[in-house]
């Protein structure tokens, strides 16, 4: 009785500290809302597949199914709290309730049937989705490293890095395997995170629905440059993927005397040979396949426009674009830098 009393002193304090309800109910929502946004690239609210269709589907029964609990919840909590208010003169407790055995009972098996509403459609999507892929299925490998992906096409023999072509309406099979530590891989247009594991071989399989450039981001933290490590999936029609495939295969053309000609001679006498394979010029398997490196869109993994002024930056100091890049500092001048940009910026 006494606990009690003094527990109501306590929240009336507490109650009379805090601001107006109207303008914490305001803070709360411009809170929520804020977290809101309709057209953005790595929304799973817009699927552009076969396989995020899916993922949207389970979403929209989760949501729907919590919407529907959180209503209940509203009104029975509002019931209690306008049937057993405090009255004026009434100063005990009202009845307490314990070990009433339909109550224990209830809440028991309800929440049990919700998550059972809940697990019977998401097993019936991982099952769908895990599915062998079909024999036309485009296999693409997938490798994570840190901190950039690799794209080979074993039936193509094209290899290619962070920009993932693939045609609309055919089913694309990735292989994903690791060579350093743990990444996911996670294009969320076009299907759910899949781990890329060291010694082990995911499957991720999925068909794009409409042409796009949909952005990817590594969903596995995997040190220091995790977040910059980003990837697009260029999903285009098939002829066009066909030219891209045919483009891929060209040996890149000798560059014209300049400064492009002179960026090549540079490249091919400094440490970039060990790490980069660019075709006729160097075999390195480090870093990322740079024969046709100046058809991608961005560089250093998705962070930045494939520009002359931004490559030349890079290789000044990889480091300062993103942190810890395996890539060193080659030491060479602004001009020989942008020497080089201009000739790889130019494999088209
Ligand atoms: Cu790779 Cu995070």
């Amino acid at each position: 009785m006494a606990r009690y009393e003094r527990s109501k002193a306590a929240v009336d304090v507490s109650t009379k500290r805090m601001t107006h309800p109207v303008l914490r109910g305001a803070l709360a929502l411009t809170l929520t809302l804020g977290g809101c946004a309709w057209d953005t690239p790595m929304s799973t609210v817009e699927p552009h597949s076969d396989y995020a269709h899916e993922i949207l589907h389970v979403y929209g029964i989760i949501t729907w199914v919590t919407i529907a609990i959180a209503l209940l919840v509203g009104l029975g909590l509002a019931w209690v709290l306008t049937r057993f208010h405090e009255r004026p003169g009434r100063t005990d407790l009202p009845a307490q309730t314990r070990g009433h055995t339909l109550l224990e009972m209830a809440w028991t098996i309800g929440p049990a049937l919700v998550l059972l509403g809940i697990a019977i459609p998401t097993i019936e999507v991982i099952f769908r989705t895990q599915a062998a892929p079909p024999r036309d299925a485009l296999e693409v490998t997938v490798r994570g490293h840190q901190w950039w992906w690799e794209f080979q096409y074993p039936a193509l023999q094209i290899v290619t890095a962070n920009e993932l072509h693939v045609p609309v309406g055919r089913p694309v099979a990735l292989t994903l395997d690791g060579p350093d530590v743990i990444h996911s891989f996670w294009v969320p247009q076009l299907g759910g995170k899949r781990d890329v594991v060291p010694g082990r071989l995911n499957r991720l399989t999925f068909t794009a629905e409409t042409p796009g450039d949909y952005r990817g981001q590594c969903a596995e933290f995997c040190g220091t440059s995790h977040a910059n490590m980003a990837m697009r999936v260029i999903a285009e029609p098939s002829d066009a993927f066909t030219r891209w495939v045919a483009a891929q295969k060209v040996q890149p053309p000798e560059p014209a005397a300049g400064p492009a000609a002179d960026g090549k001679a540079i490249f091919a006498r400094s440490a970039c040979v060990g790490c980069h394979t660019i075709r006729g010029v160097s075999g390195g398997t480090l870093g990322p396949d740079l024969t046709t490196f100046g058809s991608r869109h961005t560089m250093a993994a998705g962070i930045l426009p494939n520009t002359v002024d931004n490559v030349a930056a890079w290789i000044r100091n990889p480091a300062a674009m993103k942190p810890d890049a395996k890539m060193p500092a080659l030491g060479l001048t602004h001009e020989q830098a942008r020497a080089v940009a201009t000739y790889l910026t130019g494999l088209k």
